[in-house]
């Protein structure tokens, strides 16, 4: 496994990344995973990806886009996101592998750098101060066919090992996660996330709000 982005690295000897640097050299941002001797490119969105972003998205089941809502899944989104993409702000990842056919999207994570305002308010009522300094949102999604097989929480420690290179302490779920969403909550737990909060949104559906120390 090659990657610029090891894990298990103790805070003083991350190699700390500046957001800007994101901007000229995505390579700080890229790493080569194995997946079942697949491999794997996880790596932030460039703005010519819009046409495999598109097939990702327009890809997702009906059943993983109930769970997953940060914005919609069609192409339109995919060409908006890629053209404004700003790693200073949000991380755009995405998981690929490639064949003849060219390069295919089967991941995507979303990570500010920094908290949404209504998961602030959230928290602020469990008694705990989210700041956008040091704290990031994280928001995941894995291609149905691969759910379930370890390829989310591989991606995960990438990204974890990434958000304290950019001097992340905290990671929170964006909008938390659906309490019927099993697979979900088994996957955040397994990887380090401890349960907070629970909310209704909308009224007279439970969600769990979750917290993860980096
Ligand atoms: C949530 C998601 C990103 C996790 O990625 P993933 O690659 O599926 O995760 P992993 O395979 O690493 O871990 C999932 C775990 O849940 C288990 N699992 C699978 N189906 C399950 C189910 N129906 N109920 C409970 N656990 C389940 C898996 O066996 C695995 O645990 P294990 O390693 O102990 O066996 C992915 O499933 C996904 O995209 N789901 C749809 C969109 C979504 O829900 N996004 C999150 C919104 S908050």
């Amino acid at each position: 496994m090659t990657t610029n982005m090891d894990a298990h690295t103790t805070r003083s000897e991350l190699d700390l990344i500046d957001p800007m640097a994101l901007r000229t050299d995505p390579a700080l941002a890229t790493a080569s995973v194995n997946f079942d001797g697949v491999p794997i490119t996880f790596r932030m969105v460039k703005q010519d990806d819009a046409p495999i972003l598109g097939d990702y998205f327009v890809s997702l089941s009906a059943e993983t886009i109930r769970r997953y809502g940060p914005h919609p899944f069609d192409r339109s989104t995919a060409e908006q996101l890629c053209a404004t993409t700003d790693p200073t702000q949000t991380l755009r990842m995405i998981g690929t592998v490639s064949n003849a056919d060219g390069e295919r999207v089967i991941a995507y994570m979303i990570l500010i750098l920094g908290v949404r305002e209504a998961d602030v308010e959230r928290y602020q009522k469990l008694g705990i101060s989210l700041t956008p300094v040091s704290d990031c949102t994280f928001a995941p999604s894995v291609a149905d066919a691969y759910q379930g097989k370890g390829l989310g929480s591989l991606l995960l420690a990438k990204l974890k090992h990434l958000a304290r290179q950019l001097g992340r302490t905290r990671m929170v779920l964006w909008e938390g996660t659906q309490a019927t969403n099993n697979r979900a909550i088994r996957f955040y737990h397994k990887n380090g996330f401890r349960t907070v909060g629970e909310f209704q949104e909308p009224p007279g559906f439970n969600n769990y709000d979750m917290i993860l120390d980096l």
